[in-house]
Order: structure tokens, then C-alpha cells, then sequence
């Protein structure tokens, strides 16, 4: 087992990263919220019948009363709807400020249980447990919690720190090579924007095959990048914005397909390869970056090419949260491990766009 420490001024927290952890989970609990009596588990249809009774046992076994709350599986399940069935669950199950909550699943129930955790009874210790590529590489770390509303997607939130992430490599082996890939979009990411060496091992693997066999070293090695973000930027007003790499056009293509056809994943992969294509075009990045990142995401099963309606950019570009006013924190890679942030009016971003897709 491998473990990491995110350093945030009274609120340090461990990220376990290893194989057989799920059964651990209670012992891990109880050392941190010794006071805990009662633990609510947050997870959905497709990872309950797949973890939630070796998590139930491990937690009961050190003495917790637990209730699990299976949602189903999928984005609509971040909702105000299914905010509102967990606060009726766990008041219902009479839990009080000392008790626990843990996320067992993807990114979409570790984001709407640490939504949940950081209000109910105005805020109780909060563990995420990650089953998905995606939200052991990036969603569980950083404290981003929120639910989806009509206008938008992630625009009702928190920044709350879960007390640890506790990461089970094992549980990867379930996912369907889709839903691995969308996770490899974010891991190749972080390769893109903070390390070389890493993206250069990632390229060798070449495929999911390849990179199985690594999956230790890739979760703690993405981790660690993100977990020195955080530390530097954690309310997401400077350096923590690199990680939306790629995530601009991603967030086009999602609304284009009306977050249905395209998962995050293959958004973010070819919202890359368009932020080179553009970096390239203007200078910013070095050439031959998108080629680069075209080869490598498709080894991994993502998309080089999705086609997009030019006419329908400008009003996804308005909305997005990395906009401050009219303008948007638009991220480069320069070189391969380097970043530049290029504040761009979103009216001539949409320009750009237009000429390169
Ligand atoms: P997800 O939670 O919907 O999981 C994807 C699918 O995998 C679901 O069908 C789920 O049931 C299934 N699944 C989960 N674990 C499994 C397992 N071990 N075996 C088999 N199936 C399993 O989606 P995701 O890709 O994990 O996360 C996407 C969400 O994360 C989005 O809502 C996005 O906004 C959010 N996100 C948040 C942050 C953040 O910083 N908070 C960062 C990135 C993404
Ligand atoms: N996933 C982007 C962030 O955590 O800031």
C-alpha cells in the first residue's frame, strides 16, 4: 500500500492507495471518527451489488449501525431530487453531528455524497471510497462536492475535504474498458500538464492491457500531482485551474451532445487535442503537441475526432465556470509538463474555435 497526504492548514488527510483495502475501511474509519456510532453509505446500483457488502461488513465489524442507500446509477443522479431522498434517508436513520458518511462509487456519488456530507447537520465527517479510474485519479481528491441544476452542470457545490480517500485498486478490475477509459483521459492529463516522464511511460503501456499492470504507480503518481494542485490553489483562484486541461472544449462537446453521446472522459480526451490544435495555432504550444496527444488517448479507446456545430459554441463558452466575466482562464500546454493560462474574451475564443473544428 502506498499513501499520500494532502498538507491543508487543519484539515490534513490521507489518500491509501493499494490493493485489498475495502475491507479495511472500518478500522480506518474508526481511528478518525472515534465518536461515530452510525455510518450512511452513499452508492448506486451498478457498485452495490459489486462492494457494498464487504464495505457493510468491514464497517459493522467495529462496532458502526450502517445504512446503505443505493442510488441509480448515472450523471442525473447528482440532483437536488436525490440530495433531498439522502438528507429524508439520514435524518430518518437518526444520525447525529459525531456519525459518518461515505461515497462508495464513481465520481457521481463521491460528488453528491460530499455535497450532502458538507450541509446535513451543517457538516459531518466525509469518506470517499472510489471505485472508478476517474474518481481515483482526480474526482475523490480536492474537496470539489456538488449536484447538477437545469442550467448547468456542477453549478450548486462546496469545497469539503473528505477525512481520507480510501483507494482499492482492485475494485478497477470490474469497470467496463469505456468506463476505464474515460478515467485514462484524466490520467494522461496530468501526464500532459506536469510530467514528462510519466506521460512517456503511459505511451509505452499503449493500452489498458499495458497499463494494468502499473495501476498502483499511475493512481499514486496522479494523485500526487493533483494533491500538490490543491495544497497550492485549494479554492480554484490560480494554479488549480491547469487541471481543467483540455476541459473547456470538453464542456462544449458535453453540452453539444447533450451530456448523453459523450461521456467526460471522451469529452476531455478530444477537448485536448483541440486546446493543442489551438495552442498550436497560436503559438502558445509546441508543434506536434495534438499529434502526440491524439496517438497516446487512442491506444487508451478514446475518440481523436468528434464533430461539433459551429453555431452552438458561444453559449457554452459563456457559461463555463472558468469564465471570470467575459473572459475564460483557457489552459495551454506549452511542452509537454508545462502550462501557460491565457485569458481569452470568450467571443474570440469562439472564433478561434470555429476555424480550427
Ligand atoms: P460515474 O460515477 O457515473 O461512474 C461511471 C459508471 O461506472 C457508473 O455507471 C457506475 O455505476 C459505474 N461504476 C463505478 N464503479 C464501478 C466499478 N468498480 N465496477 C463497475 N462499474 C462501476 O462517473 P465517473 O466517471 O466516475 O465520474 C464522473 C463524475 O465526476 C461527473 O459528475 C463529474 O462532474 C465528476 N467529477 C468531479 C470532479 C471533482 O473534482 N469533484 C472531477 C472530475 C469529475
Ligand atoms: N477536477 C478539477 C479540480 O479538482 O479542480
Amino acid at each position: 500500500m502506498k499513501t499520500l497526504t494532502v498538507n491543508l492548514p487543519g484539515r490534513d488527510y490521507d489518500i491509501l492507495i493499494g490493493s485489498n483495502l475495502l475491507k479495511t475501511l472500518g478500522e480506518n474509519i474508526k481511528k478518525l471518527s472515534p465518536k461515530a456510532e452510525k455510518c450512511v453509505v452513499v452508492t448506486d446500483s451498478n457498485v452495490a451489488p459489486l462492494y457494498s457488502e464487504i464495505v457493510s461488513s468491514s464497517l459493522t465489524s467495529v462496532g458502526l449501525l450502517v445504512k446503505i442507500i443505493t442510488l441509480p446509477a448515472g450523471e442525473a443522479t447528482k440532483s437536488i431530487e436525490k440530495l433531498s431522498f439522502l438528507y429524508n434517508e439520514a435524518l430518518d436513520f437518526k444520525i447525529t453531528r459525531t456519525d459518518v458518511a461515505v461515497a462508495l462509487g464513481g465520481g457521481v456519488i463521491g460528488d453528491l455524497t460530499g455535497f450532502f456530507a458538507s450541509t446535513i447537520l451543517r457538516g459531518i465527517d466525509f469518506y470517499q471510497v472510489p471505485t472508478t479510474l476517474l474518481a481515483q485519479v482526480d474526482s475523490s481528491v480536492g474537496g470539489k462536492v456538488a449536484i447538477n441544476v437545469p442550467l448547468g452542470k456542477n453549478l450548486v457545490g462546496a469545497f469539503y475535504q473528505p477525512k481520507f480517500v480510501l483507494i482499492d485498486t482492485d475494485t478497477l478490475s470490474t469497470l467496463s474498458d469505456d468506463i476505464f477509459a474515460d478515467g485514462m483521459a484524466e490520467v494522461i492529463k496530468y501526464g500532459f500538464i506536469r510530467d514528462e516522464a510519466f506521460l512517456e511511460k503511459l505511451e509505452s503501456y499503449e493500452n489498458r492491457k499495458g497499463a494494468e499492470a502499473h495501476l498502483e504507480e499511475i493512481i499514486y503518481t496522479c494523485c500526487d500531482i493533483k494533491r500538490k494542485v490543491v495544497e497550492s490553489d485549494e479554492l480554484d483562484t490560480g494554479e488549480r485551474m491547469i487541471l481543467n486541461f483540455g476541459h473547456t472544449l470538453g464542456h462544449v462537446i458535453e453540452k453539444q451532445y447533450n451530456f448523453s453521446t459523450y461521456t467526460h472522459g471522451k469529452a476531455v480526451g478530444y477537448g485536448m487535442v483541440l486546446a493543442a490544435v489551438l495552442g498550436e495555432k497560436l503559438k502558445e504550444s509546441e508543434d506536434g503537441l495534438s499529434e502526440r496527444i491524439k496517438k497516446v488517448i487512442s491506444g487508451y479507446g478514446l475518440p481523436t475526432f468528434i464533430s461539433l456545430d459551429k453555431n452552438k459554441i458561444a453559449d457554452t463558452l459563456l457559461l463555463d465556470k472558468k469564465s471570470s466575466g467575459k473572459a475564460i482562464n483557457f489552459v495551454f500546454v506549452t511542452k509537454c509538463g508545462a502550462t501557460k493560462i491565457v485569458k481569452i474574451a470568450a467571443s474570440e475564443l469562439n472564433e478561434h474555435i470555429k476555424n480550427i473544428i
